[in-house]
This record gives C-alpha cells, structure tokens and sequence, in this order.
C-alpha cells in the first residue's frame, strides 16, 4: 500500500548537438569527451521550448499515460534550476498550460536531485491525502546556463525534461523510502551566480556570470562516494539486500561516475539503465528520462524492486527505493 508512478513521459528538444559540432564551438575533441565521459552528443532547447514547455510536453504525455486528467491534479512539482523567469515558477506556466485549475504549483531548486527529492515530497502528501495525484517533472534548459568558452563544464549538458503522475494504491506495491542528504558547505564546487543584485549592498563578490561553475575533479569523487553512501544506507535501512534490486536508474551525469558507482556497488551493469550518450548530463530531468524511457521499453516489470540515486550543485544527494 503505498505512492505509486501511474504514469511516466519525457519531451527533448528537437536539436541535437554532437561532440563533433562542439569542436568548432570550444578547445575539445570528440574523443577527449566520448573517453572522459560517455557523452556523444545532447539536445539543445530552441524556439518554443524553454523549460515549461518542455515540462508541459512531458507531463501531457505522463498524464494520457496514467489515465488522469489535469483537472484530477492536486499539485505539481518542478524540479529545476534554469526556468526562464525567477517568478513566477516553471511549476505555475505548466499549471496554467495544462489547465490544472484544482492544482498549486511551485519549483524545487535541488540541482541533480530535484526528481527524487519531488518524488519524496509528493509521497508524503499521497500518505496523508489518499485521493491526490501529484505531477512530479525534472525540467532544465541548461544550455542558457553554460559559459560556452569554458570546456570543462559546456560538454557536460543537455536540455530535456520528464514527468510521472503519482497517486495512491490498495497494492503492496509503492515508493518503499527514500534517503537524501544535502551539504551546503561544498557549494563552491558546483554553483550558478543569480543575476547580479540591483541593491549595490547585496552585490556578491565574484558574480561573474550566471552560468555554471564547477570544479570537476572533486565533484566526481563526492558524487560517487554520496551515491555509493545513500544507497547502502537506505538498503540498510530496509533490509534489503543488494541483490535483491531488480533495476537501477541513476543519474546520468556521465558513463565513469557511473561505472565507478556501478563497480562500488556490485550491481551487475544489465540492471543499470544508462541513455547519458544521447542526453549528456540534464540535471533535474535525467532520472525521469530515464525512468520514462526505461517504462516505456518495458524494461520494468510490476512487482520489480527499483532503486534510484542521484547527485547535484547543493550538495544534494539521495537514494529512493520502489516497488514498481
Ligand atoms: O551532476 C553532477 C555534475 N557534474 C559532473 O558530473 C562532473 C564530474 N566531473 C567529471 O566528470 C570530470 O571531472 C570531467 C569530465 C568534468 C573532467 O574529466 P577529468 O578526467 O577530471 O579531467 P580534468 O578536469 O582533470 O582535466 C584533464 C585535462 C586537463 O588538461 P591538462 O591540464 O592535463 O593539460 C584539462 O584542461 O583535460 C583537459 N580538459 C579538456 N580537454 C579537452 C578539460 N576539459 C576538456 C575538454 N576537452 N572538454
């Protein structure tokens, strides 16, 4: 008995960026980024598809996959950091877009794991409103975020978005638990500036520019070694045995954070969906592209124990588990 995901879609936009095209833009090759990260190349947002759109895309095609009308919908949640306004939300043009009149509307600014700390959020109203259906969606135009001179961080991104409608079920199935943490003190080693402050008092020192700033090396040993520590500790948590997880969709950041992951683990790499090749690393919207592609592939069957982990700019970090 428990939240359970009726339904999953995702929209990409429709211009595809390779690695070889990033050549003529930035000091890179193809092959420095294919071997340095598994990305081959990543969708870029233009006309008519900034984050809300995306986001509506993405969350019309769950919606007809759950069978539930927008009007049914008692919330909706976006996980984002690159909305195209400060205010009003992604969340709020997605609520009007659908039509979601019975539905409040608000973002969530939690980088990478946006999705999973949504998800946590709409499970606990589904425990204590057993009627209500939650819209959670990851949406991001990053490519709007990125210096696109500095390769250490313009190779890394894509533009994208997905969604899941979440209500209740009399069945044993169901988000199982979730275990997130965060660490503020590291926020040097992945952030974005806001736009610069009108109030000359409240001017931060070294805004440089509201696009992404990352020290790459130290992400990825904190990714890793966050990742690896939330998902023993939620299966410790449970009981439940490494073995035991039928199907894993991390973060798609990149292919060696994920195989490093992959071999801490033990997990067999057939259980791991991984699609980071086509997407490159789309913060808030991977895990439900992922989730989508993997549902609609079939790759999940009914009953399948599912386990999600993720890790972004906060630090933010946490693992979910699901009874699928
Ligand atoms: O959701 C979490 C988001 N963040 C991430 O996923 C990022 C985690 N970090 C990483 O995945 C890796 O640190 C990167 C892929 C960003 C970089 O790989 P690396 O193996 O850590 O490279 P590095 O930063 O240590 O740089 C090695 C070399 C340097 O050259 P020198 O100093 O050895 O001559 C860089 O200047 O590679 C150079 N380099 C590049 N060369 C070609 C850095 N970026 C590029 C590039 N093309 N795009």
């Amino acid at each position: 008995m428990g939240t359970v995901v009726l339904g999953t879609g995702s929209c990409l936009p429709e211009r595809i960026l390779t690695n070889l095209e990033l050549e003529t833009i930035v000091d890179t090759s193809a092959e420095w980024i294919r071997s340095r990260t598994g990305i081959e190349s990543r969708h870029i947002g233009g006309r008519g598809e900034q984050t809300y759109q995306l986001a509506t895309n993405a969350a019309k095609k769950a919606l007809a996959a759950a069978g539930v009308s927008a009007k049914e919908l008692g919330l909706i949640v976006v996980g984002t950091i690159s909305s195209h306004m400060l205010m009003p939300s992604s969340a709020c043009f997605v609520q009007s877009e659908l039509g979601a009149e019975n539905a409040f509307a608000y973002d969530l600014n939690a980088a990478c794991s946006g999705f999973l700390y949504g998800l946590d959020l709409a499970d606990k109203y589904i425990r204590t409103d057993h009627s209500m259906k939650i819209l959670v969606i990851g949406a991001e135009t990053l490519s709007g975020r990125l210096n696109w001179q500095d390769r250490n961080t313009c190779i890394l991104f894509g533009d994208g978005a997905g969604a899941a409608v979440l209500g209740h079920s009399d069945s044993e199935r169901g988000l199982i638990d979730s275990n997130h943490r965060s660490d503020g003190s590291l926020w040097d080693l992945l952030y974005m500036h806001a736009p610069e402050s009108l109030n000359p008092d409240l001017l931060v020192a070294g805004n440089s520019g509201a696009y992404i700033q990352m020290e790459g090396r130290e992400v990825f040993k904190h990714a890793v070694r966050a990742m690896e520590d939330s998902v023993r500790g939620l299966l410790q948590k449970q009981n439940i045995d490494i073995n035991a997880i039928d199907f894993v969709i991390p973060h798609q950041a990149n292919m060696r954070i994920l195989n490093n992951l992959i071999d801490r683990l033990d997990i067999p790499l057939r259980k791991v969906f991984i699609n980071v090749s086509k997407y490159g690393n789309t913060s808030a919207a991977s895990i439900p592209i992922a989730l989508d592609e993997a549902n609609r592939h079939g790759l999940i069957a009914e009953g399948d124990t599912v386990l999600f982990c993720s890790f972004g700019g906060g630090f933010t970090w946490g693992a979910t588990l699901i009874k699928w």
